[in-house]
């Protein structure tokens, strides 16, 4: 069997993650990387030995390609995105889809048009401990879910030190989408109705405007009500880069999943640290974990022609409710979303 021949578009701090699995999967080639930052494109050269570009059209009319891999910043999928589809390429495209229903549907009606297929990477399907609770709730003797809470949160480092496009984003698009994605595959429905509330201040004062922390109430159709809270501003000093917490009371039980208690605590004189041992782990080299399988699984979907875990359309959906969201946050109403 040929191997899929893949591009990485976007070689910034995640889309090192996609580089690292392609250049270990033994069924891909790794052809090429994109990026505008010169000296980000020199040290995957020298590591990988891939062709490297400033322009995507300029690759995409240069390189023979399969599939290309979409890392560049929340806000700004859709151009790349699209310069691969309508090139005929397969697309994986980073958590959020996009920023903008108005982003979302454009790839989506693109990828129709050109007859390729678009996955999202929503890797906290792939996570055990979620897998693990997905099953949980899908026993009869579980019964019918009542209430959830989940929290997504993330170090002040992550929109002040990590990157430079926090306020093209918010900890909505950025977290929350993770979370709605996620509850909407725990529920097997859609949301029918949102409410939140929010606070700029932390951020706002140093110069990022965006939102420091957002709560948000998720009616589903199923009746069953959830509590969505991530923020941007947890203390550098957290041993985490990340914290998430989950808990879903049902008719029968009390299910909960904690991103702390993962099986490590590292300690010296200034800190503790708790790695997620099952995230993105260096195993000599080869990355291994729940943050490389998604992307192993795009090109083995590929392969096999089978449906992807996440699609186009479930990132349209995960979408739909950050906008409701973020309307709720500006108007202080209820927001109901409407299907299709
Ligand atoms: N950082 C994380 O922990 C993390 C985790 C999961 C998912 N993600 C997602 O991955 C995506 C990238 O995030 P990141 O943290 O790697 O950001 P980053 O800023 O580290 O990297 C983005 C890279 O994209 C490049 N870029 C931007 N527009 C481009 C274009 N049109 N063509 C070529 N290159 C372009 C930038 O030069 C930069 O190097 C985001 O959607 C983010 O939500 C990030």
């Amino acid at each position: 069997m040929n191997k899929v021949r893949v591009a990485v578009v976007g070689a910034g701090i995640y889309g090192a993650n996609h580089i690292q699995a392609y250049a270990w999967n033994r069924d891909v080639e790794l052809v090429a990387v994109c990026d505008f930052k010169p000296e980000r494109l020199a040290a995957v050269a020298e590591k990988f030995g891939v062709n490297t570009y400033t322009d995507v059209n300029q690759m995409l009319a240069q390189e023979n390609l399969d599939a290309v891999s979409i890392a560049t910043p929340d806000a700004y999928h859709l151009e790349p995105a699209l310069a691969a589809i309508m090139q005929g390429k397969h697309v994986l495209i980073e958590k959020p889809l996009a920023t903008t229903i108005e982003d979302a549907r454009k790839i989506i009606a693109a990828a129709e048009q050109h007859n390729v297929r678009v996955a999202v990477d929503y890797h906290k399907r792939w996570d055990p401990a979620a897998i693990n609770l997905r099953n949980e709730l899908r026993l009869s003797t579980t019964g019918r879910p009542i209430r959830g809470y989940m929290s997504m949160d993330d170090v002040i480092d992550v929109p002040t030190k990590w990157f430079d496009w926090a306020h093209h984003s918010s900890p909505v698009h950025f977290l929350g989408t993770h979370c709605y994605d996620q509850i909407r595959w725990y529920m097997g429905c859609e949301v029918e109705e949102v409410y939140a509330v929010g606070s700029k201040t932390v951020l706002k004062e140093r110069g990022i405007d965006t939102y420091d922390t957002v709560q948000a109430f998720l009616k589903f159709e199923n009746g069953c009500y959830w509590t969505v809270e991530n923020s941007w501003i947890f203390p550098s000093g957290f041993p985490k880069a990340n914290d998430g917490r989950t808990q879903i009371l049902t008719e029968h039980a009390l299910l909960k999943a904690d991103s702390q208690n993962r099986g490590v605590e590292f300690y010296n004189a200034h800190k503790c640290r708790t790695p997620n041992s099952y995230f993105i782990i260096d195993n000599n080299g080869r990355p291994f974990g729940f943050g490389i399988e998604p992307i192993n699984d795009f090109i083995d979907c590929l392969i096999h022609d089978k449906p992807f875990i996440a699609t186009a359309q479930d990132g349209l959906e995960a979408e739909k409710i950050a906008d409701a969201v973020h309307i709720s946050l500006e108007t202080h109403q209820a927001v109901k979303i409407a299907k299709g």
